[in-house]
């Protein structure tokens, strides 16, 4: 079994990708996963700032973390994201791909250029860093994708968005069983609401006390909630495979 913070074969530091660590949610599993002793490569997309506050956060508390700037449905891009990993710490061991966009309307008045946005960057942007994870993982990997409760929980104005995270689901419970031989764990976190700009977004307080009251733990899920499960399964969590790991308080 691969521990938590080494690589198996070398015992080096292992190493992982955050896309979208620049947002809420990939800000703080960023900084769980460097608390662990992991070498994170904070990724980002139009917001350098952010991206750089979470890397110093990790210095700061004397781990390592460097940032890289790409949009996720470029494959170009997204190569060099790897190679550039790759060449600063000498391989990959953990991708956890938290980045997405987030765009509701009822589905009549869905804009097609909405949903064709989504689709690029959920659906094209989950193939893309998958692509790469699956092509230069080490042993002993893991790679982390997110999918939203919403595929379940159907809440009306979601189904563009929805959609996208349920072909999220089938990349990952497929991807699992192509990784055989590989000793590379595949699975997708599902959170539910959760304190982050893209969740707050358009949303008034009644609407978000709607929400929070809908768990049995009455209250908003917090970036550090999911970044716990995150951590499990970048980590220790090698038995758990090819899942979608619903991560919200229990709402249904
Ligand atoms: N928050 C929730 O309630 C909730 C619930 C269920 C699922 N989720 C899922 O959890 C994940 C993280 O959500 P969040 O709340 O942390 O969102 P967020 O705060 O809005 O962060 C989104 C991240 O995605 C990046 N991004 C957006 N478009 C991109 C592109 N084309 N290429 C590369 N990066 C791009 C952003 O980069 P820049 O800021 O640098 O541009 C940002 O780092 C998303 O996949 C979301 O669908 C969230």
């Amino acid at each position: 079994m691969s521990s938590p913070t080494t690589n198996t074969s070398s015992g080096d530091p292992r190493v992982a990708i955050v896309t979208g660590g620049s947002g809420g949610i990939g800000r703080v599993v960023s900084q769980r996963l460097a608390a662990d002793g992991i070498s994170v490569v904070v990724h980002y997309a139009g917001n350098p700032a952010h991206a750089e506050e979470v890397a110093s956060s990790i210095t700061d508390a004397g781990g390592s973390a460097s940032i890289f700037q790409a949009d996720v449905a470029d494959e170009h891009q997204v190569e060099d994201l790897f190679a550039s990993a790759e060449e600063q710490h000498g391989g990959i061991d953990v991708v956890v791909h938290t980045a997405g966009i987030m765009l509701l309307s009822p589905l009549a008045e869905l804009s097609l250029d909405d949903l064709d946005r989504m689709h690029r960057t959920n659906i094209r942007g989950t193939f893309v860093v998958n692509q790469q994870a699956a092509r230069r993982l080490r042993r002993g990997g893991a790679i982390v994708n997110f999918s939203s409760s919403v595929v379940k929980l159907a809440f009306p104005t979601y189904t563009g968005y929805a959609a996208t995270k349920g072909a999220v689901d089938a990349i990952t419970m497929i991807l699992a069983k192509e990784m055989r031989g590989r000793d590379i764990t595949v699975n997708a976190v599902a959170p539910g609401p959760t304190a982050t700009p893209l969740f707050f977004e358009g949303k008034d307080q009644a609407t978000l006390d709607r929400l929070a009251n809908m768990s049995p733990t009455q209250r908003l899920g917090t970036p550090e909630d999911i970044a716990e499960t995150v951590a499990f399964l970048a980590g220790p969590g090698r038995w758990v495979n090819g899942q979608v790991i619903y991560v919200n308080g229990g709402i249904a």
